[in-house]
């Protein structure tokens, strides 16, 4: 970096991540670490602890990547939202950088963050999000100086659903790879199989989502016998067109022709084809960044607290308290 670079730091959830950009935007690759509980969903005290241990060895191999602290303006870090004691690892990390360096702090929103980087990923301009990830399942457009949710999950996000399917089947954290990996097997030996016989609840409710119960669903249709697979495949097959229906609402209500994919769960090819079938239809694009940006990253964290930094200045350690339960439409928007 040769100045007005800036270090972000990730921890809202099972994820530590460090990265950059530099002077002029663009992002260096993070350096992760990921907690994996042993059973169960996760601890937020045991992730945070996870955090608090890994923090120091994941800042010095980010120094040791080549960034010279004299090059970083500022320290940005996610305030919300995601599990308190996580957040709060994050935060404490960006205060003690920002005071070792004597650099400011910019505290910004994950959700947000997640946007910000696949618009400048996939260059685009003014696009209805998909935030497919762990905890969140969103529809997104900017309106009126905030990113506004024109729909959401009433319940759990679409990955969580996908990974809590997963433990059930014994099939380890994150499940929704291997449930990607099951339904791709079972459905290329079973082309011609009908979705109607792995019918599961459909999960739109108006502009919302909701998946337990098509959770709940195709864990009956293992206990009948159902191959595990076929049941994946229905999985994904109603889960991800509930979301590409919600998604093209949202572009047919606001007259944006650009759908662009952020969270973990846009790492799957099958939804990335629904939704590069639905926007050709209509004559619109689809964006989908690099994975590496789609789960949660430092990178991303950094390129909004850039954002923000030149357009609306730090946060002052005063407000830099972490906000678990921060909205996608609390943050305004004060860059184009
Ligand atoms: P949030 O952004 O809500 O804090 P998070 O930290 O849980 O969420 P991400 O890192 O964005 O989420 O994504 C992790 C999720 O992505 C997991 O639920 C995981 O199962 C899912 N995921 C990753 N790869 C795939 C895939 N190929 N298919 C489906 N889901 C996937
Ligand atoms: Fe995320």
């Amino acid at each position: 970096m040769a100045g007005g670079g800036i270090l972000g730091i990730e921890s809202t959830a099972h994820t530590l991540s460090i990265g950059s950009v530099n002077g002029k935007g663009e992002p260096t690759p993070s350096h992760s670490a990921f907690f994996r509980p042993d059973e169960g969903g996760i601890h937020p005290r045991e992730a945070a602890d996870h955090h608090a241990r890994k923090a120091g060895g994941l800042v010095k191999q980010i120094l040791e990547s080549g960034i010279d602290p004299t090059d970083v303006d500022a320290i940005a870090f996610s305030q919300g939202p995601g599990l308190g004691p996580c957040l709060r690892v994050g935060a404490s990390v960006a205060r003690a950088l920002g005071s070792k360096w004597k650099v400011p702090i910019v505290g910004v929103n994950h959700c947000v963050a997640h946007i910000e980087i696949g618009r400048q990923q996939c260059g685009m301009d003014d696009p209805v999000l998909l935030y497919v990830s762990g905890g969140n399942t969103q529809v997104i457009a900017r309106m009126a100086g905030r990113y506004r949710v024109l729909g959401e999950t009433l319940d759990i996000g679409i990955g969580n659903m996908l990974d809590k399917f997963a433990r059930e089947h014994d099939l380890p954290f994150p499940g929704g790879p291997k449930i990607e990996k099951l339904a791709n097997e079972w459905h290329s030996e079973n082309l011609s199989a009908d979705l109607d016989d792995y019918a599961l609840p459909y999960a739109v409710h108006g502009m919302d989502l909701a998946f337990s119960g098509i959770f709940t669903a195709a864990c009956r249709l293992t206990q009948r016998g159902v191959p595990l697979g076929a049941a994946c495949w229905s999985l994904q097959e109603h889960s991800f067109a509930a979301c590409i229906e919600v998604a093209e609402r949202a572009m047919a209500h606001t007259g944006k022709n650009e759908l662009l994919f952020g969270g973990g769960v846009a790492c799957n090819q099958r939804i990335k084809e629904m939704g590069k079938i639905m926007t050709q239809e209509r004559g619109g694009e689809c964006g989908v960044p690099h994975p590496q940006f789609c789960v949660d990253n430092g990178s991303m964290i950094a390129t909004l607290g850039r954002l923000q930094l030149l357009n609306s200045g730090p946060t002052p350690l005063l407000s830099s308290a972490v906000n678990q339960g921060l909205r996608t439409d609390e943050t305004d928007i004060t860059w184009l």
